[in-house]
């Protein structure tokens, strides 16, 4: 089996697409410092697959311990790298952090994939990229805007130094951007999931949160807004949707498939929910009355966002197969499982 190393594979979505790709044939290598993951999520995978998945427990921006570990796993054939921070509001506070991890755990890994001939590369890019966008929905070709914050920031330049990477003499890489748009949900187990460390900064775990009576009400980032409802609109992907993502991604690069050194892709369902209708639709999905409010705005939000995912569907062959419904359905799923797990 092709191995595949997994950059943050203990991560929310990497765990997801850790599963995705074992189901597809590949064999994931994790790596992960875990300082966004609890150990408990090996446990999860070991329960979904029935197997344990090599994980090694590493900074990724050390490229001396991530030589140890090519060294001891052997021929890879290609990388998906999910892991940096990526909290918007966290990096408004720790710009240099984000730089230094995000910047540094991308250059050092892209110097040892060079070192030692790996040519293939996925990165976990994000909607992040397009600021706030001039017309919707945003395709591949809009153009990036300064994004609202250092984590944005951080994505943007991520991928130029993959496109410079790319475009050297002799660069040896060939690399598949995926701009994800707002992934959630959990895998239908229920044995893995979003596991926010403190208080959830995203929507969807803020709710899940809320109806399990951790938290006393979500707050509604403004209503006054020029949507439908005045909320914010955003394009919700479930994360195995996602996760089967990357594995296209890596067979596309592995079978030599792709058309340019660097490929983007949209990854998104293609159309936008307000965040009220996301909060109705998780009511419906879990039977549960949520207790909410309006607030004021969030800082940073970008009024509306949602992709145009016909690239994906057309060069990928790749669209989305799950509901709002269903995947809020699974989220609140999942959080009933970790409240038993703690009970
Ligand atoms: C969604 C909507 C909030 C919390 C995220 C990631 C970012 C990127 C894109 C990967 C917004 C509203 C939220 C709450 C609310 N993903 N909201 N009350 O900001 O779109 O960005 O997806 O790269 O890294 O952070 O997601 O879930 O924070 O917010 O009203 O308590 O929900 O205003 O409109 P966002 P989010």
């Amino acid at each position: 089996m092709k191995k595949i190393l997994v950059t943050g594979g203990a991560g929310y979505i990497g765990s997801h697409a850790v599963v995705e790709l074992a189901q597809a044939g590949y064999e994931p290598i994790i790596v992960d410092d875990f300082s966004n993951s609890k150990q408990s999520v090996l446990a999860g995978l070991r329960d979904i697959l029935g197997h344990d998945v090599p994980c090694h427990d590493i900074d990724c921006g050390d490229a001396d311990a991530l030589r140890g570990v090519l060294k001891q796993e052997g021929t890879v054939a290609g990388v998906i790298h999910f892991a940096a921070f990526k909290a918007v509001g966290e990096s408004v506070q720790k710009p240099l952090a984000y730089f230094h991890n995000n910047l540094g755990s991308l250059i050092t890994l892209l110097t040892v994939m060079k070192e030692q001939g790996i040519e293939n590369l996925v990165f976990s890019s994000s909607c992040t990229v397009y600021g706030v966008p001039d017309q919707l929905p945003v395709t591949e070709a809009t153009p990036t805007k300064p994004a609202s914050s250092p984590y944005g920031r951080t994505k943007q330049m991520c991928e130029d130094i993959i496109h410079d990477t790319a475009a050297a003499p002799e660069a040896g890489l060939r690399a598949i951007l995926l701009r994800y748009f707002n992934p959630i949900g959990a895998h239908p187990s229920a044995k893995i999931g979003e596991l926010p460390l403190g208080v959830p900064n995203n929507l969807v775990p803020f709710i899940t949160q809320t109806a399990a009576g951790l938290r006393e009400k979500l707050t509604v980032f403004g209503d006054d807004y020029d949507t439908p409802d005045g909320t914010n609109v955003r394009d919700y992907i479930y994360v195995e949707d996602l996760a089967k993502a990357h594995v296209v991604a890596v067979r596309r690069l592995l079978e030599k498939k792709a058309s340019e050194a660097v490929e983007t892709f949209n990854v998104g369902t293609g159309h936008g929910n307000t965040v009220l209708e996301v909060v109705k639709t998780f009511e419906a999905a879990s039977g549960q009355k949520l207790n909410y409010s309006i607030g004021p705005r969030r800082a940073g939000d970008v009024p509306a966002i949602y992709a145009d995912a016909t690239k994906a569907a057309e060069v990928l062959g790749f669209k989305t197969e799950t509901s709002l419904h269903d995947a809020l359905a699974s989220a609140w799923k999942w959080q009933q499982a970790l409240g038993e797990a703690k009970a």
